[in-house]
Parts: structure tokens; C-alpha cells; sequence
């Protein structure tokens, strides 16, 4: 066996919410063989508008939706036999053949919110329903600021390990090769899945000395925004969702904006920056191994906060103290 699989602490898939898809590219009437969370899962959306996702197979000879399935209204039609299976609560509504639906005729839905440009779907290791929310993020979509950018990518990694990086500023220094960020102050919501991260810093800037303050939230594992504030009537906001396709592997959607004021000449350039980082950090998450028991120093300000934060999100947490 490799030393990297002896290595392995191996982290199961989190809980919470993930974006399994970009609303744009979903109209009514789709269909979708998608595959996240190590599940075959179909996406569509209803004459209605809606965005649904059910389990993939058919109860009845296993037929796969997402190749073939067709929507009737609100429902879902198999490509093989055309039971009907509504979007909402999974349950057989009609069987073209027989009037009895027998009634462990279901597909498991799972629960979707749609919102910041994006389809997001609630993931629970215990099939429990949503135990928290995630905001309207009031920029995305705004008349004042630029319309979205968006990149995507797939990689080898742990979720929480993308997520570590924003709580790991030495790394700023030696993979991004940025000056290091001023210590930040941290708040936790009430119920603790959302946290921020304010870095506040005087700056020259090409307007003269402004406070500026990089604001980072995150909510769960999967879901962050960075706002760049300060700049008087400006700002710029990086959003982004990082979902588990399996244990790991992941695929991670990234959205930027600025307001109207800044997009051509920041806009072009702070995508640029967004792209030549993550691709700084996918060599590290590929090659790296999970630790779940990491020595850490005393310079490591947020990671033993942080891996503490994170075991809420699973239902079998690994490893203990940081
Ligand atoms: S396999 Fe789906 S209706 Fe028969
Ligand atoms: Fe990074």
C-alpha cells in the first residue's frame, strides 16, 4: 500500500448545503444526470419553474431518470414504463397502465433552495432535513453591480481541506505569494454554522490611505463569500460553493462581482487573480493527505478554531482536539 493511503485519515462527506448546479444553465423542462455526494441523483425543472432533484433510479425496474426521463408538469416521467413521479414529495402520482400505484412506489427528493445564481441542494449522511439556512447575498443580481462571472472546477480534495484555506493565512504568503493579512477578528452566529472573519488594514490605494476590510463569511463547509469593502460607493464580492462529488473528489463554483463603477478595470483582473489562485492550490489538495490529528504551532491562529467548527458538520466526526 502507499504511503499516502497508510496516511489517510479518511473524512467522510459533510453535511449541509451545495450548489449542484448553475440556474442559468437549468430551464424548464430539463433534465440532468447529475452525481454528487457519491449518489446518482436527477436535476429538472418543472413547467412551473422549480428546481427539483430526486434519486436517480426508478422503483419499479431501475430505469435511470436523468437519461430519457421527460417533465409532464410537475411530475417526472421514466423513460421506460412512463410512471410519473412528482418533484416535490418523490411519490408515484400516475401509472399509465394500472390505476393501484403500490405504495412503496417513491423516489427520495431531496430538499433545494434556489438562490445567488445558483441551484443548491440540502446533503445529510442521516437523510435529516435542513438544520439551518443560508442568506440572499444582496449583490448577486443587483442593478448597481456587474453581472455575475462565474468559473468552475473539478478536482481531487476534501471539502473541508478547500475550506481550511480560508482560515490559513501562512499559506497566503507561501502559495499565493501575498503580503500577510493583519490578524482578524472572528464572530460566530448564535447557532455557530455561519462564521466571519473581518481583516481591517490601512491601505494606499491609487485614490490616497483607506481603511479597507476584507470581510469573510462562511456558512457550513461548502459555502463562502469574501467582500472587499472601503473603497467609497465600491466594493467587489467573490461567492463560492464547493460540493462533494464523493469522499474525494470535489467540484467547486466560483461567482464575482463588482459594483458597475469598478468592472472595467478591476473586474478583468480580479477574475484573473481567482483563477491563477485556485490553480496554486489544487497541487497541494491533490497530493496532500488529511490530517486528522495535525501538529500545529502556535503561529496557526485559526486552524484549531476552525477543525473544531467543522466536526458540527458531520454526523461521524474523525479525529478530536486539533
Ligand atoms: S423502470 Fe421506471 S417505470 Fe419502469
Ligand atoms: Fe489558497
Amino acid at each position: 500500500m502507499a504511503r499516502r493511503e497508510i496516511e489517510h485519515d479518511v473524512l467522510p462527506i459533510p453535511n449541509g448545503w451545495f450548489a449542484v448546479e448553475w440556474s442559468r444553465e437549468l430551464h424548464d423542462g430539463d433534465v440532468v444526470p447529475i452525481h454528487y455526494f457519491g449518489e446518482d441523483l436527477v436535476l429538472f425543472r418543472t413547467r412551473s419553474g422549480e428546481a427539483r432533484v430526486l434519486d436517480a433510479f426508478c422503483p419499479h425496474l431501475g430505469a435511470h431518470l436523468g437519461h430519457g426521463g421527460r417533465v409532464m408538469g410537475d411530475t417526472l416521467r421514466c423513460p421506460f414504463h412512463a410512471w410519473q413521479f412528482d418533484g416535490a414529495s418523490g411519490d408515484c402520482v400516475s401509472i399509465p397502465y394500472c390505476e393501484k400505484i403500490p405504495p412503496r412506489a417513491k423516489l427520495r427528493s431531496w430538499d433545494v433552495q434556489e438562490r445567488n445564481g445558483m441551484i443548491f441542494v440540502w446533503h445529510h449522511v442521516e437523510a435529516k432535513p435542513p438544520e439551518w439556512d443560508f442568506p440572499v447575498l444582496e449583490e448577486i443580481g443587483h442593478p448597481d453591480w456587474s453581472e455575475a462571472r462565474t468559473v468552475e472546477h473539478e478536482f481531487e480534495a476534501y471539502v473541508q481541506d478547500t475550506h481550511e484555506n480560508n482560515n490559513d493565512p501562512v499559506h497566503f504568503e507561501y502559495v499565493h505569494h501575498m503580503p500577510t493579512t493583519p490578524p482578524g477578528e472572528i464572530t460566530f452566529s448564535e447557532d455557530s454554522t455561519h462564521y466571519r472573519i473581518v481583516n481591517t488594514s490601512e491601505q494606499d490605494t491609487p485614490i490616497g490611505p483607506l481603511e479597507l476590510s476584507l470581510i469573510r463569511d462562511s456558512w457550513g463547509l461548502g459555502l463562502t463569500s469574501v467582500r472587499s469593502v472601503g473603497f467609497p460607493d465600491a466594493g467587489l464580492l467573490m461567492y463560492s460553493s464547493t460540493t462533494p462529488i464523493n469522499e474525494h473528489r470535489v467540484c467547486s463554483r466560483w461567482l464575482l462581482t463588482c459594483t458597475n463603477n469598478m468592472v472595467d478595470y478591476m473586474g478583468e483582473e480580479f477574475m484573473h487573480k481567482l483563477v491563477e489562485g485556485v490553480k496554486q492550490d489544487i497541487p497541494i489538495w491533490k497530493n496532500k493527505v488529511h490530517r486528522a490529528r495535525p501538529v500545529l504551532c502556535a503561529g496557526d491562529t485559526y486552524l484549531g478554531e476552525f477543525r473544531q467548527w467543522a466536526r458540527q458538520f458531520y454526523s461521524n466526526p474523525v479525529g478530536g482536539e486539533a
